[in-house]
């Protein structure tokens, strides 16, 4: 997959598909699945390393775990999310991390919030030839800022808001933008109004795609269960059942055979 292929299967309407993955073993299964897009995203912070948001996810890190998924990755579009702090306010900054997605992490494409860098972040990049995917609506590392975990464009006037923000990375030239926690009559607006595929999380049936945090496609964190997310699975109890099994058999001598 890549971003012109990505395009021309929203254009014939087809519902795109993206999930996050963080490792190998998880990246394989993911791709095997043919999804079409793989975001290690910088949620990596809370579902991987146990933090309460993505705020501290570093340039280390998440090259280290977009390295993992590229092995993984046969077919699918491999897009590496920008951490915060990482294209904000320094050109120079900004290349060079987002660089260091496809030259390190092994990454097609990186996407990045919207804030006040975000468009001339998105024009520098598409220029050097880094794709850029955009986010917006509820964007986590404006966290403190948004005052946490909340739907935004609730109202005409945020709503309008958000639509600029979408048409302005479209204008700047990004392939894709994300909208998270958005009301779906937003969403749908904003997806009507752009040709760049919308990719919703937490916004309704409208967008072009979805996007899904694997941790919660699986139900692999017993507490958290976020209302927008839909557990396939729950992986977190089938782990722990084949520990105390493993553990009752190491115990019992059942296990290892001779
Ligand atoms: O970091 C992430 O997983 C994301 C998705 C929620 C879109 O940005």
């Amino acid at each position: 997959m890549n971003i012109l292929e990505f395009q021309k299967k929203s254009d014939e309407g087809q519902k795109l598909v993206v999930a996050t993955a963080y490792d190998y073993a998880m990246a394989l299964a993911v791709d095997a699945a043919g999804v079409d897009a793989i975001l290690v995203g910088d949620s990596l912070s809370t579902t991987m390393l146990g933090r309460p948001n993505t705020l501290s996810a570093t340039m280390d890190e998440m090259i280290h775990h977009c390295k993992a998924v590229a092995k993984g990755t046969r077919q699918a579009l491999l897009i590496g999310d920008m951490p915060f702090l990482s294209y904000q306010g320094n050109s120079r900054e900004t290349l060079k991390n987002a660089g260091r997605f496809l030259k390190e992490g092994g990454a097609h494409c990186v996407k990045l919030e919207w804030g006040t860098d975000a468009v001339a972040s998105t024009k520098l990049l598409v220029g050097t030839g880094i794709p850029v995917m955009g986010h917006v609506g509820f964007t986590p590392q404006h966290f403190h800022q948004l005052g946490g975990y909340r739907k935004q464009g609730k109202d005409k006037t945020s709503a309008k808001r958000l639509l600029d923000q979408a048409k302005a990375f479209e204008k700047a030239g990004a392939f894709s933008v994300v909208l998270e926690l958005v009301p779906s009559d937003v969403a749908k607006k904003i997806t009507q109004s752009l040709k760049i595929p919308t990719i919703g999380i937490g916004a309704g049936p409208y967008c072009d795609g979805q996007v899904q945090v694997l941790h919660d496609l699986l139900g692999l964190l017993p507490d958290f269960h976020p209302k927008h997310a839909k557990a396939y699975l729950n992986l977190h109890e089938a782990i722990r059942d084949a520990v105390e099994q493993y553990s009752a058999e190491v115990r019992s001598g059942k296990f290892p055979s001779q």
